[in-house]
């Protein structure tokens, strides 16, 4: 899965940077993307040395309310995992300010830099050439919580969360921006979201409940890329029953 997703990555970065002379991808936070972000800038793989690091330009589709050295910070794991392994210059990459104290401030903020970055017109979007999306067992994506007005959220571009759970905000790229992209990849593993997986991909459309159903790119294209434990509840990939004993004529 991680290999396939390091692919398309290498892929939609050449072609972007033809035909644009520049890349730029939104990154997810969460576990399972930083093998990815690994083995994108490990020398020992042929990934690296096939992507135009000087012109890609990194930013994430939401971040943790907290400083950029802090544990839990979505910025720090990709930074770590790959910008910092990587010749990427430092101007390439966009992080948002979690150590705002306002989580306010710190989406307003980034909005205001993704406007100014597209070049975004009025009542226009930026559009990413790739857009990295995790999936949590609960159907939650970026920071689009099921229960939160976010999932519905059709004019602002970064809008911050208030996590009950965790008693904390996040800041989060809205619908709008994240379904705007060229080309969307979910990546997936793990058993506990197989449930889940096959209620957002063959179940009722509810994205109050499974928010990473409103992802959706009306001029783009999205892909699955998930592990056989995240799979496993699929009917596409439903492994056939054993026969059962057979009876005698
Ligand atoms: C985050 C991510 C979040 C993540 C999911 C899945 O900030 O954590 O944006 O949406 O993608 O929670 O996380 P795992 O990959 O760790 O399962």
């Amino acid at each position: 899965m991680i290999r396939r997703a390091a692919g398309e990555f290498v892929e939609l970065a050449q072609s972007a940077v033809h035909r644009y002379g520049r890349f730029t991808v939104a990154l997810s936070g969460g576990s399972t993307p930083k093998g990815l972000y690994e083995i994108l800038s490990d020398p020992t793989q042929t990934f690296r040395e096939q992507i135009p690091w000087e012109k890609a330009h990194f930013f994430w589709g939401d971040e943790r309310h907290v400083p950029p050295e802090h544990k839990d910070s979505n910025y720090r794991m990709a930074a770590e995992a790959m910008l910092f392994q990587a010749p990427v210059p430092e101007e390439n990459i966009h992080r948002v300010r979690g150590e705002e104290t306002e989580a306010w401030t710190a989406a307003s903020d980034y909005e205001a830099h993704l406007k100014s970055f597209f070049l975004v017109k009025e009542r226009g979007l930026p559009q990413f050439d790739l857009v990295l999306l995790g999936m949590g067992a609960d159907g939650h994506t970026a920071s689009l919580f099921p229960g939160t007005d976010v999932v519905f959220e059709a004019r602002r571009m970064v809008v911050p969360v208030w996590l009950e759970t965790s008693e904390a905000y996040r800041i989060t790229m809205t619908p709008p921006v994240l379904n705007n992209a060229a080309r969307i990849i979910f990546l997936l593993a793990g058993e506990e979201k197989a449930a889940t997986l096959q209620s957002v991909c063959h179940g009722e459309f509810h994205p109050e409940i499974y928010p990473a159903q409103i992802i959706s790119p009306p001029n783009g294209r999205l892909l699955w890329l998930v592990d056989k434990g995240a799979a496993a509840c699929l009917p596409e990939f439903k492994r056939p029953s054993p026969p059962g004993p057979v009876s005698s004529p």
